[in-house]
């Protein structure tokens, strides 16, 4: 891989990296497709990272339908696949972590103690063996976005970080690869996290933030099948408390529908 590429750099070729963990939806491709257009060559990688997973289980059911996604890489003209197995990737009992300060303890990473220090881990690698002039991340996992922009910023990385809008199903379900172990009325549940975050947009402006919080708040806790674990206003670029003066400002949420963990957001300015 990193002979082809560099061959690749020294013809003066620009290129876009999505780095996946497979069962790839419209959202990844949507991401395929603006490194596409936004580079000369487009890499996918499909990993399933290992040291960002924090329940054996989830790792062990993360679903891997690899043959059904080289053709739908095929079919968006991905360039290149980066597929490697666990052991070119991790030596044994790899113990090193990056510290990016803060952002990696807030929100997720609160539930999920060390996942972003496995994101770091693998994106870091990654980014090392691939170069990348261009990588691209979905909005859906926002913190994950700026955790890896503030890796980028630490380590004066020479690539530049692309965020795409998040890609729905048409009654607003963000697309994401857990989905499928949504039951048909997990399925419907679910439908509360987008509702509650529209709601909190449309009325950011003529509220005060705790009391469409507090609203959205008990829209989830009332959906029968849905453990909330969060739901925070904050800004949306240090994902501390926002107040009506905050500059961007984005809504999150995380939750357990069914047995399914999901997280999702949007942008309210
Ligand atoms: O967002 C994901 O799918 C993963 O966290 C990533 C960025 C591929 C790292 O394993």
């Amino acid at each position: 891989m990193q002979q082809y590429l560099k061959e690749l750099r020294i013809l003066g070729k620009t290129t876009g990296f999505v780095p996946t963990m497979g069962a790839l939806h419209p959202g990844h491709l949507s991401l395929i497709k603006q490194a596409r257009e936004g580079n000369d060559v487009a890499i996918c990688s499909i990993f399933v990272n290992p040291t960002q997973f924090t329940d054996a289980a989830d790792l062990e059911k993360y679903p891997r339908p690899i043959a059904d996604d080289i053709q739908k890489l095929e079919g968006a003209g991905c360039d290149i696949l980066f597929n490697p197995p666990v052991n070119q990737m991790y030596a044994d009992n790899e113990q090193w972590h990056l510290n990016i300060g803060e952002l990696e303890y807030l929100l997720e990473g609160k539930f999920r103690p060390g996942h972003y220090q496995g994101v770091t881990q693998v994106v870091y690698k990654m980014f090392n063996i691939i170069m990348p002039d261009r990588a691209y991340f979905g909005q859906k996992d926002y913190q994950q976005v700026l955790v890896v922009r503030k890796m980028v910023e630490l380590l004066n990385m020479p690539v530049t970080l692309v965020m795409c809008p998040i890609e729905r199903e048409p009654d607003g379900l963000a697309m994401s690869s857990r989905n499928i172990h949504l039951s048909a009325d997990d399925r419907k549940h679910a439908l509360v996290l987008s509702k509650a975050l529209n709601i909190t947009k449309e009325n950011f402006d003529s509220n005060y933030i705790e009391k469409i919080q507090e609203y959205a708040i008990q829209m989830i806790t009332h959906e029968p099948g849905v453990q909330l674990e969060y739901f925070e206003i904050v800004d949306g670029n240090t994902l501390h408390e926002a107040d009506k003066d905050t500059q961007n400002i984005v809504a999150l949420v995380a939750a357990r529908v069914g047995n399914t963990r999901l997280i999702d957001n949007v942008i309210i300015r």
